[in-house]
């Protein structure tokens, strides 16, 4: 039995179908069972890590191993608490070990409270936490994911334009599913305790290029038209982002102009494949960026 957290996030959704697929049985974690985004034939389980991170220990119970997504303690200052207060009750329930899922934003060797920018920090509590468990442990750090180009979706069903900073950026964005292979692998085979596995795509891409390549899937020209970083940055902001979180992101794309990102071996390395392209990412998610069909009171105006 794997209990897995994040079940119903881009990531955690995967490795449940994963784990299902090869016969394991699995126990999803969310806040909200109604939300139906848990894979069928999981057993669900209601409880928030954050805030009550002891309701789940009954959960707990006969799990193999925990696949822990770190999103769960990013909303307060100190995730390390409630992340320490959960692996305790792993660690005296017997559980043998834990796959975090943290952020490549993480400076290796770098303590949380020295970490250089306020992402960092946020997963490196996590992280010490899972370290010092006394659980078999793993860490996954991918960079970013190519799930992210989501959040362009209305922008281009509505306009064909993505407006956004940095356009020229080169980064190695990773393919969620890609994750969620290695984290399979990582849970369900031996040989991992004590490792920190660097996960990226299989290529770099500017995010003009992204762009130009989902207008080639949904079958019309869409461009990135660049925006300052200052618009940007308001823009997160009153879309809910935490100032100093926007900043970081910001100053980390930003990077993506100087010096492309490392190709990671993770992915070919623990899957004995290459990872997966963008624009294959691209065609899987095509009906996201499809123009929407027109509202009736726009047909009534044609009449
Ligand atoms: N996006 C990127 O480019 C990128 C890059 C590197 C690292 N990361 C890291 O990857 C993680 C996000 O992974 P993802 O994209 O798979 O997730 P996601 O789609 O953002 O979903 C978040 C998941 O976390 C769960 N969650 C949030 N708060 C919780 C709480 N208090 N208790 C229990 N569960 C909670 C949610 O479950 P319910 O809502 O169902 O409760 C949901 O399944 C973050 O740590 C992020 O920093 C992201």
């Amino acid at each position: 039995m794997i209990l897995v957290t994040g079940a119903t996030g881009n990531v955690g959704r995967g490795v449940v179908e994963l784990l299902l697929a090869q016969g394991v049985k699995v126990r999803a974690v969310t806040r909200d069972p109604a939300s139906g985004r848990i894979p069928e034939g999981a057993e669900v389980v209601t409880g928030d890590l954050l805030t009550d991170p002891a309701g789940l220990g009954d959960a707990l119970h006969g799990v193999d191993a925990v696949f822990l997504n770190a999103a769960a303690f990013l909303h307060g200052t100190d995730g390390g608490a409630p992340a320490a207060a959960f692996l305790e009750l792993a660690r005296k329930r017997g559980v043998p070990r834990v796959v975090l899922l943290t952020s490549g934003t993480v400076q290796g060797g770098v303590p949380a409270d020295q970490q250089s920018n306020v992402i960092g920090r946020m997963h490196r509590v996590v992280e010490e936490a899972v370290e010092t468990s006394g659980l078999g442990w793993t860490l996954l750090r991918p960079g970013e994911f190519m799930a992210n180009s989501l959040d362009w979706a209305p922008q281009i069903r509505a306009t064909d334009v993505v407006r956004a900073p940095y356009g020229d950026a080169r980064w190695a964005p990773v393919h969620e599913r890609d994750i969620a292979d290695v984290a399979v692998h990582v849970l369900t085979t031996d040989g991992h305790f004590g490792t920190t596995y660097e996960l990226t795509g299989p290529e770099t891409i500017t995010y003009h290029e992204r762009a130009r390549l989902i207008g080639e899937v949904v079958g019309r020209p869409v461009r990135l038209e660049e925006i300052t970083p200052d618009l940007a940055r308001s823009a997160m902001v009153m879309g809910g982002v935490p100032a100093p979180v926007a900043d970081t992101l910001l100053a980390l794309n930003a990077t993506g102009l100087e010096r492309a990102d490392e190709i990671s071996p993770t992915v070919r390395k623990l899957t004995g494949r290459p990872g997966r392209t963008f624009a294959q990412w691209a065609r899987e998610n095509r009906a996201a960026f499809e123009s929407r069909p027109p509202r009736p009171q726009d047909e009534d105006r044609t009449r």
